[in-house]
């Protein structure tokens, strides 16, 4: 690993997460010489920068001192004041609240209404379905020897697993592509729209309203239903929290899962001994999926606000001051790792933090874990070659993202 030159606040700069060496370089740079820096970028709203592991668990599991509201990501403040213009001054606060952005109790309750569908016991249910889907992806490589941008096939897998869940049919699913892309990676330049984040928003939330009126009337047994008939205190949610939900799944649940398969598949081509590992010992699959999953982070980062004057690291945190906490940091932490710069598919212990940790940590990890199981299986069957055919290109973010573009050459068997 080289000495970054980059300066701290290089972190808040969307830039910096298209070049993953310089990234880790910065970050491994800052937990070796002050893991709690205080940054002050240009455009940003000041925040203390959690880069160790111990930290950031530290933080996620005292959520009664470092609270989710009222700030869930750090985007720089010109963008969100364009994003409010560009809404006729609005946020999207009253259109959508979802469980990122709640704390306690509250927090508590809304979770529940989905948390048993969610387990590894729920998803037994659709574990065939997933599967069935991932066969059905991988065949959209249907020459014997062709070349094709994977991304294609690894984006357009979890968009249908979750649309399935949330009874959106096929026919729908590029508009939701789109929307989920322009809210959710709506720093990148090709995802940004003149109506800004807010006007995807708005049109997702006019397309789930019709659909959460249809499941009211008639209800079925889809995660959609559920969260759409859902009581607390015998009440029916209200329109914005129901809202809430599902742009949470539409979004939460693909791009994150997407990009996890196609930076991940980068990763084995990058590292072909593993790959031919794998191949080798298929029973590795489970261990191979959490190194995947490390290796890739595909969450960049989340946010907490301390609600009183507290310590970390040492360092005194004022009540209102914002932490940024650093998943893929956390992920590659020398402290915890052994050789962190290295894939290996056998890693374990793998106490990685793709999914955070406490109480949000991320509802779908084990949905994401079956659908990069059950992927990566299949490809391991239909594809006996796979090589880059061109550059892979990152997405400029430092929120979500990972490889946006992966051109690759393959074989089938
Ligand atoms: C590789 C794929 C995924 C990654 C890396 C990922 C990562 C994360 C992370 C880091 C968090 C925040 C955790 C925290 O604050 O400690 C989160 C929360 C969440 N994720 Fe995921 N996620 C993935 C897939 C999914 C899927 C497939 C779904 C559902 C369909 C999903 C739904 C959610 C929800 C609802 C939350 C909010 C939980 C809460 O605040 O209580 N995620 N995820």
């Amino acid at each position: 690993m080289s000495v970054s030159s980059l300066p701290n606040e290089a972190i808040a700069d969307p830039r910096t997460f298209t070049d993953p060496a310089a990234l880790h370089a910065l970050l491994s740079r800052i937990r070796q010489t002050d893991p709690l820096p205080y940054i002050e970028a240009d455009d940003y709203a000041p925040f203390w920068l959690v880069s160790r592991h111990m930290d950031i668990m530290e933080v996620e599991r005292n959520a009664k001192q470092f609270i989710n509201a009222p700030r869930q990501a750090m985007l720089p403040l010109s963008y969100e004041r364009q994003a409010r213009a560009a809404a006729g001054g609005k946020d999207t606060s009253d259109i959508m609240r979802n469980l990122i952005l709640m704390d306690g109790a509250e927090h508590k309750a809304y979770r529940e209404i989905t948390q048993a569908y969610f387990t590894p016991k729920g998803l037994q249910a659709v574990k065939d379905t997933i599967d069935d889907l991932a066969r059905e992806f991988i065949s959209r490589m249907d020459q014997k020897e062709g070349e094709i941008d994977f991304a294609e096939v690894a984006m357009a897998f979890p968009l249908r697993v979750v649309m399935s869940m949330l009874t959106v049919p096929p026919e729908d699913e590029p508009m939701m592509l789109r929307l989920t892309q322009q809210t959710l990676s709506s720093q990148d330049p090709e995802f940004q729209t003149e109506g800004g984040a807010r006007r995807a928003m708005l049109e997702m939330y006019d397309y789930f309203q019709r659909l959460i009126a249809e499941l009211r009337a008639n209800p079925n047994d889809s995660l959609a239903s559920v969260i759409s008939n859902a009581r607390i205190n015998g009440e029916l949610l209200p329109d914005r929290d129901v809202f809430g939900y599902f742009n949470i799944a539409a979004t939460a649940g693909h791009d994150t899962t997407s990009y996890a398969l196609t930076s991940g598949t980068l990763a084995f081509l990058e590292n072909p001994d593993q790959l031919a590992k794998l191949r080798a010992d298929p029973t590795l699959m489970p261990l191979a999926v959490e190194e995947v999953l490390r290796w890739t982070t595909p969450v960049k980062h989340f946010c907490r606000t301390a609600v009183s004057d507290c310590v970390v690291a040492g360092k005194q945190i004022k009540a209102g001051d914002h932490l940024l906490l650093s998943f893929p940091s956390g992920s590659f932490d020398e402290a915890i790792y052994e050789d962190p710069f290295a894939f290996r598919i056998d890693r374990r212990p793998n106490r990685h933090l793709a999914f955070g940790t406490g109480p949000h940590v991320c509802l779908g990890q084990y949905l994401a874990r079956i659908e990069l199981s059950s992927f990566f299986s299949e490809l391991l069957a239909k594809v006996e070659h796979l090589e880059l055919a061109g550059t892979p290109r990152i997405v400029e973010g430092s929120f979500v993202g990972g490889v946006k573009h992966l051109p690759v050459r393959y074989r089938l068997r």
